[in-house]
């Protein structure tokens, strides 16, 4: 089948197709009126490439480096939760995928593996574990104990969802987790591993996070977790210079540029626009990551070239593990490996280090 499919949107295309629609549209929503999650693609084609030429390019490699790990491609795999609504092995076939590509893979709170089967399943990954704060701290702490034992390498602190945001289709669907599944990341059988396999009247989602998430969380609280861990922090939904200035104050070992993939505010500004603030921000004192919208190796080069140290992707690898499980997810990193590796060579690039800021240009430049 995958003959068929040379492409993210030929896997979207198909995933739309095979998907049951309570978890299609979970995967594929935003919030509101969903114009950020437009916007997010939208905004790539903004960004125009200066390609140079005549430069030797017998030789490349998309190798590079996060948090000081060696990777082979500046793209990993950011957290999605429930990922077994896609295939059976869920996060576990996408943690493979990640590490037979030689890339990062983050693994969500709200996942239908633990952290400890990720650490079974693909214990040659390398994985971080994204975190979202419950009003019971001493949930979080044992989460936090949990990565750590299970060697993750990082924590990435979601800071754009102690809320969880409006969105319609859930509303529509009273979106549920499927009964045979739940949040592995608990066993007790409680209301945090299964609050979200039941509706009250709206989106399931909404109304675990409602019950259980900590609303009360500010940059003081990134001290308490720096107490209680050793692990480097990621701060991800990062969108202005001044949050970002914030969190390097607060010790954050990374900052990773996000609108959750349009799923929270919806207005905010695609993440390759607010990008190139956050960069100027940080004047090179942390790393800087980023996701949303994805899709194309152009769009990961501009990303690269405005200053980003990685890139990550939500859906495209929902879609990959729809349409093929471990396979469809391994593919999918290959395409963009491909599509990446086509644009460094076509474009002057031997390495990513090559690609620097003057290899993108705004549009409008070219209508002066
Ligand atoms: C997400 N995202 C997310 N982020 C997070 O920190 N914890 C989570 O549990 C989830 N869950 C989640 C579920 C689904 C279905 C989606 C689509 C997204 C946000 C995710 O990490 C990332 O920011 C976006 O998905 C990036 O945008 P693209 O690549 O999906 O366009």
């Amino acid at each position: 089948m995958s003959m068929s499919l040379v492409c993210v949107k030929d896997y979207e295309r198909e995933a739309h197709r095979q998907l049951p629609l309570n978890a299609l549209n979970y995967y594929k929503s935003g919030a509101l009126g969903e114009v950020t999650v437009h916007e997010n693609k939208a905004a790539m084609n903004r960004w125009y490439i200066r390609p140079r030429f005549l430069r030797d390019m017998s030789k490349r490699s998309l190798a590079t480096t996060v948090l000081g790990h060696p990777v082979s491609l500046p793209f990993g795999v950011a957290p999605t939760a429930m990922q077994r609504m896609a295939c059976p092995d869920g996060e576990c076939a996408n943690a493979r995928a990640a590490a037979k590509n030689g890339t990062v893979f983050t693994l969500s709170t709200i996942s239908t593996s633990s952290i400890e089967e990720i650490a079974t399943h693909a214990p040659s990954s390398l994985r971080f574990f994204q975190l979202y704060i419950y009003k019971d701290r001493d949930v979080t702490a044992r989460l936090v104990k949990r990565a750590e034992a299970a060697g993750f390498s990082a924590l990435v602190l979601t800071v754009d969802a102690a809320f969880s945001s409006i969105r319609r289709e859930d509303m529509r669907n009273k979106f549920i987790l499927p009964p045979h599944l739940r949040i592995e990341n608990f066993q007790d059988n409680d209301k945090k591993s299964t609050l979200v396999n039941s509706s009250a009247g709206g989106s399931g989602l909404k109304e675990y996070v409602t019950a259980l998430f900590d609303t009360s969380v500010t940059w003081k609280d990134i001290a308490w977790l720096k107490r209680i861990t050793k692990l480097p922090i990621i701060l991800k939904g990062i969108l202005t210079a001044e949050d970002a200035l914030l969190g390097l104050e607060a010790g954050a070992a990374a900052i990773w540029v996000s609108n959750h993939g349009g799923r929270q505010v919806d207005g905010v500004p695609p993440s390759i626009e607010a990008l190139p603030e956050v960069v100027k921000a940080v004047n090179g004192q942390c790393e800087v990551y980023v996701d949303g919208g994805f899709s194309e190796g152009s769009d990961i080069f501009k990303a690269l070239a405005l200053g980003a140290q990685m890139v990550f992707l939500g859906r495209p690898l929902l879609w990959g593990l729809t349409c093929g499980g471990e396979e469809g997810a391994h593919n999918i990193l290959q395409i963009l490996y491909r599509e990446l590796d086509t644009i460094m060579a076509l474009s002057g690039c031997a390495t990513v280090k090559d690609i620097t800021r003057e290899m993108v240009i705004r549009k409008e430049y070219y209508s002066k």
